[in-house]
């Protein structure tokens, strides 16, 4: 769960129309599916969109235990007896926040009916343990998020529950976009971050039949952090990219080749 929104949006650089979309979505209800790989932006981008929006924010790392009632509150046990709690998705639909469903696919498919009636034309929330009836107020929104990368056969969304989604596409910026992130992220100059941004070009070309999941965005961020810090740039790329990349001593030396040939 998130802190509520603060005065200036957490930084997000957009490569598309995404925010647009985001905020048309926003204005009529719609609930919003995000895919892409991982690290390229999908959770900063909604942070960013729900400080922008002022709406309160309620993040949910879904996985396959995850329960209708984790979401939607159960009763506890206290010392004057039992008393209701509500899930981050009821909280978010009576303050009129964003619930923001991490990694959905994870999530059982019985887990995920429950959010049918909310993103539809009903937009309504119904409490089986205590029987309450709630109406979505105008500024709530469903977002859920996956990576396609990751998603085993069984798995995936329903097509009842993906049709009630508006869906955006994300993936790695272009190293010019990505470098400007990397600078600003890890407090870098351009020149340091372009650097890094041609290497991450480098190594998801390589990456793509080699790793189970290409070089991020974070990743890059993370190593330029610790080039910042003072690292040699080649211990900071093989801490930051190479090892994290790869558990193979073989892949994780043809990594550093590459790094070397930018690093040199
Ligand atoms: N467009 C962007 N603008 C600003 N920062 C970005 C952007 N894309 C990536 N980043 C940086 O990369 C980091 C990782 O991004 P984020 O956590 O949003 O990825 P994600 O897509 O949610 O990944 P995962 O699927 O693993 O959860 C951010 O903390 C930020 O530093
Ligand atoms: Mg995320």
């Amino acid at each position: 769960m998130n802190a509520p929104a603060q005065e200036l949006p957490l930084f997000y650089q957009p490569s598309g129309n995404e925010v647009t979309l985001f905020g048309e979505a926003a204005a009529q209800g719609m609930p919003v599916l995000i895919k892409g790989p991982t690290g390229c932006g999908k959770t900063r981008f909604v942070q960013h969109m729900a400080q922008r929006l002022g709406r309160p924010l309620y993040t949910v790392a879904c996985h396959d235990d995850l329960s209708a009632a984790d979401l939607v509150g159960r009763h506890l046990i206290g010392s004057d007896g039992t008393w209701w709690q509500d899930g981050p998705l009821t909280r978010a639909v009576r303050e009129g926040g964003i619930c923001y469903l991490d990694e959905v696919v994870e999530a059982r498919q019985d887990t995920v009916v429950v959010l049918h009636p909310l993103a539809d034309d009903r937009r309504e929330l119904f409490i089986e343990r205590t029987g309450e009836s709630l109406v979505a107020p105008p500024g709530f929104m469903l977002v859920v998020s996956y990576n396609p990368g990751y998603q085993n056969l069984l798995k995936g969304m329903k097509p009842s529950t993906r049709q009630r989604f508006v869906a955006l596409r994300f993936d790695y910026p272009a190293a010019e976009v990505e470098a400007g992130i990397i600078a600003r992220e890890a407090n870098v100059d351009m020149e340091l971050a372009q650097r890094l941004a041609q290497l991450g070009v480098a190594l998801r070309r390589l990456g793509r039949q080699e790793l189970e999941e290409v070089c991020s965005t974070r990743l890059l961020v993370l190593t330029a952090r610790l080039i910042h810090a003072g690292l040699a740039p080649r211990e900071a790329c093989r801490a930051g990219l190479a090892e994290p990349l790869s558990d193979d001593e073989g892949t994780v030396a043809a990594l550093m080749d590459l790094v070397d040939v930018h690093f040199a």
